[in-house]
């Protein structure tokens, strides 16, 4: 019997160091609930970094005893490896190249090397609990050429490499001094997924212009194996949204907030602090719209949750400073004694308070200039119970290809946005119902478990496929 060993960057649960000694918090994010009903199953297992240096080798033995009882396995890493692989290669070089962002990306030789060490030890970590014939899916960016590692290592392994953020054009790859290495990586897989269409098309144009291996159908031969290529748009747990924006502790929060925001209608933005989720665009949008409408002024206040991320990064730091004066110019410009127009929070939210917010807004407002997915446009459908509310969705957001009931945009078109905050502050109930029942009836369906179910079936079937020809 095979088992599935899931591989990501970090595991669904993180370890925090507290005054009361260790604490292991379930991570909130999709991805833990979406692959919870794979990796606790018999001898599954899931492997990833806990998020946080460990003292010695007792404490280490500790949280990996932990996790372990829990179906994880814990990959720790130095806080050079972290320096250099997550803050440089991982978050400097890749992030930004893929998202379009080529003028923050740096291109140096110890974040390559520590990028290829890590891979390379998190391969040695899976090779210690996966047998010949296992089932192994790797996620994201940060471990490119871990399905090659494990390639050679166990030839007949079934492996599934799974991408979260978008695959640019060949004209953004060409420009690593490393892409022939990552592509080849990338390859080892049997099968490799992409949010998007339009995202797996640039993949395969990049291994047919750098590696000269054409595709038919989406399907790659190398020496070794036959690679399939596909699109997987990722979802939600619908129901674990809605459930908690029904639950006594959310309409409990949004009867405390109405009390306190009485009829000001509400626009909100939840993100990570990051250069790609378009956060100061949006904020010049909302001043346009309070300078070129003076009606909205009083009327409507910005609800901005910005989380905390990668603060050791040069671009974010400057970032949140740009975001810290941009809130500040325009409460200080436009704040009466009873109103504000930013609410700014720089911290994460609980689910109810979070489903809360989501489901009083009047519009949910979501402009990143580029996104791999985007899952809280997708939280704020799930949420909206009484089918109210209207979504503004960047163009650029792989979510804007399902969300087509959405008013989508263009996040650099500041005009377009204020106009568009404007028709949806205006919106009729009946269009606001008709679209948004639209929405519901996707995210619903395609959810985080049909996403796990179609990838994983895929993947089986690719490999029987294979071994089928193998014997033939
Ligand atoms: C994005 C990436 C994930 C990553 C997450 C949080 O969604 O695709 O791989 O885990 O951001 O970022 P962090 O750097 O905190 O892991």
């Amino acid at each position: 019997m095979s088992k599935t060993i899931i591989v990501s960057n970090r595991l669904p649960t993180k370890v925090l160091r507290t005054d009361d000694g260790l604490s292991f918090q379930p991570s909130e994010g999709g991805l833990a609930t979406g692959l919870g009903s794979i990796y606790r199953e018999g001898e599954n297992l899931w492997l990833g970094w806990p998020g946080l240096f460990v003292h010695d080798e007792a404490e280490e033995a500790h949280i990996a005893e932990q996790l372990r009882a829990d179906n994880m396995a814990a990959v720790f890493l130095t806080e050079d490896e972290i320096r250099d692989f997550y803050e440089g290669f991982s978050n400097s070089t890749l992030w930004p190249t893929f998202h379009y962002f080529t003028e923050f990306a740096t291109y140096l030789d110890e974040h390559w090397a520590a990028y290829v060490a890590v891979n390379e030890k998190f391969c040695a970590a899976v090779l210690e609990h996966a047998g010949p014939d296992d089932i192994i899916w790797v996620h994201d960016y940060q471990l490119l050429l871990l399905p090659e590692l494990l390639r050679q290592a166990r030839p007949r392994a079934t492996i599934g490499f799974f991408l979260h953020i978008p695959f640019p054009s060949y004209e953004l790859i060409r420009v690593l001094p490393w892409r022939t290495e990552l592509l080849r990586g990338m390859l080892g897989a049997d099968l490799l997924g992409f949010h998007t269409f339009g995202y797996m098309r640039h993949f395969l144009s990049a291994v047919s212009q750098q590696l000269g291996l054409p595709n038919q159908n989406g399907q790659i031969e190398t020496p070794s194996h036959t690679v399939r290529v596909d699109a997987f748009p990722m979802g939600i747990d619908y129901e674990r949204y809605a459930t908690a924006a029904a639950s006594e502790e959310a309409r409990s929060h949004v009867a405390a907030y109405r009390e306190a925001l009485q009829d000001t209608r509400i626009i909100l933005s939840i993100d990570r602090l990051d250069y790609t989720k378009g956060i100061p665009q949006r904020l010049r949008a909302f001043n346009q719209l309070l300078e070129r409408y003076p009606e909205w002024r009083g009327q409507v206040s910005l609800i901005m949750v910005v989380v905390p991320s990668r603060d050791q990064v040069a671009q974010y730091a400057s970032l949140k400073e740009e975001v810290d004066e941009l809130v500040g110019r325009i409460n200080a410009q436009y704040r009466t004694i009873s109103w504000s127009p930013v609410h700014y929070f720089y911290r994460s939210f609980p689910l109810a308070e979070l489903a809360a917010l989501y489901s009083m807004a009047d519009v949910g407002l979501v402009t990143p200039l580029r996104d791999g997915m985007n899952l809280v446009a997708k939280e704020y459908v799930a949420c909206r119970l009484d089918r109210r509310g209207v979504l503004i969705l960047s163009e650029r957001a792989g979510a804007a290809r399902e969300l087509s009931d959405a008013l989508i945009i263009n996040p650099t078109d500041t005009r377009q946005l204020t106009e568009a905050l404007h028709d949806a502050l205006v919106m009729s109930d009946d269009e606001q119902e008709r679209r948004m029942r639209a929405m519901q009836a996707l995210v619903r369906r395609y959810n985080v478990f049909s996403w796990t179910r179609l990838f994983m079936n895929q993947l089986a079937y690719t490999k029987m496929k294979q071994e089928t020809l193998a014997t033939a």
